[in-house]
């Protein structure tokens, strides 16, 4: 708990991972202020005690609106575009949004002397997997897409300008991010994460589901990721922002809880917990997914105060499942 109000600016609140960040900095005591220009956020899912601004981190004029009006303490920056794929596509169109657009928020930010930086950043960032091994933050960085060289470029700029300016600053680099809580989920249409996926197959939005090859080298043949739920990571940013305020080293933190699920290992797990078979089909490959992405987070249990609540794969998929029932009730 801040010991005086702090205020937050959230860039990209109206989005999956930012608002449920919200809740939970608001929860914690602090002032929230969202800049969202809904391009995949949405307004319904904004805490109701936010101050909202519409509109992009592109628009310097708007972020001199912002800092001139308030006096912000912190920024946690999610605003990004992120689908690996339309990043392999147009790539131009992803630097410019997240990394040109990080630089310009950055500047801003620093000419109004806010000195601290929560950045949301992604396991996409490592680009290899070395099958058993757990990924750590020291591990060399070599992203295959647009988007996560997007991220790794915004972050190494990060380090620079806190070597020549002084700010502080938490990276979070996310694993598979998944869940619900009751009244906030996933509410992207053409979404390709998996969990999703599988929410919709169970109930019943899509008639079946496929998974992307069957002849890895893992345990089933299958994917293995660190799933992830969203309010612990939500919360893994207030945690970020309390340790920095108090006097923590600007560093990098993976989130995830360490621990791999195959492709089948979470279907399983949503056949349990709706006591039916999920239809799939078994088909090719999808180009680009790695075999193994799991994270060591270690480093984050030793040094920020988070402990996940959620640490199990079949909580995640009962809450997202949850979601994805309640929302056809609306
Ligand atoms: N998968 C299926 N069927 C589907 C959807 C996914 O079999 O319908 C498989 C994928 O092939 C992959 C696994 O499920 O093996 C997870 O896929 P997701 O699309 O859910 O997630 P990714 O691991 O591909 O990507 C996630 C984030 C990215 C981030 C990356 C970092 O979505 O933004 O982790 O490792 F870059």
């Amino acid at each position: 708990m801040p010991t005086k109000t702090q205020r937050v600016l959230i860039t990209g609140g109206a989005g999956y991972i930012g608002s449920h960040a919200c809740t939970e900095f608001l929860d914690a005591g602090y002032d929230v202020i969202v800049l969202d220009n809904l391009s995949t956020g949405f307004e319904e899912a904004l805490d109701t005690r936010v101050e909202f601004f519409k509109g992009s981190i592109l628009d310097d004029k708007l972020l001199d609106q912002i800092f001139s009006k308030y006096k912000i303490d912190a920024i946690v920056h999610f605003a990004a575009s992120l689908i690996v794929e339309e990043s392999i596509r147009d790539p131009e169109f992803y630097y410019t949004n997240n990394l040109k657009g990080s630089l310009i928020l950055f500047k801003k930010a620093i000419e109004c002397k806010i000195d601290k930086f929560i950045f949301s950043s992604t396991a996409a960032v490592y680009g290899e997997s070395q099958n058993e091994k757990l990924l750590d933050e020291a591990d060399f960085c070599s992203p295959q897409n647009a988007y996560g060289k997007s991220k790794l470029f915004t972050e190494q700029a990060l380090e620079d300008l806190s070597k020549a300016c002084g700010i502080r600053f938490v990276i979070l680099r996310y694993f598979n991010v998944a869940g619900a809580t009751l009244c906030n989920g996933q509410r992207s249409k053409n979404s390709t994460h998996l969990i999703k996926i599988i929410s919709e197959a169970a109930t019943a939005k899509r008639e079946t589901m496929k998974v992307f090859g069957q002849d890895y080298l893992t345990s089933d043949g299958t994917c293995v990721r660190d799933y992830i739920h969203v309010k612990d990571l939500a919360l893994a940013h207030v945690k970020a922002l309390e340790y920095i305020m108090n006097g923590g080293q600007s560093d990098i933190f993976n989130c995830g809880y360490g621990k791999g699920y195959s492709v089948l290992d979470v279907i399983h797990s949503m056949e349990k917990i709706i006591g039916r078979k999920v239809p799939y089909e078994i088909v090719a490959r999808r180009a680009g997914d790695l075999p193994i992405v799991v994270s060591s987070n270690k480093k984050i249990l030793q040094k920020l105060p988070w402990l996940p609540m959620f640490d199990s794969i079949d909580e995640i998929c009962e809450s997202s499942y949850k979601w994805e029932l309640n929302r056809d009730k609306s």
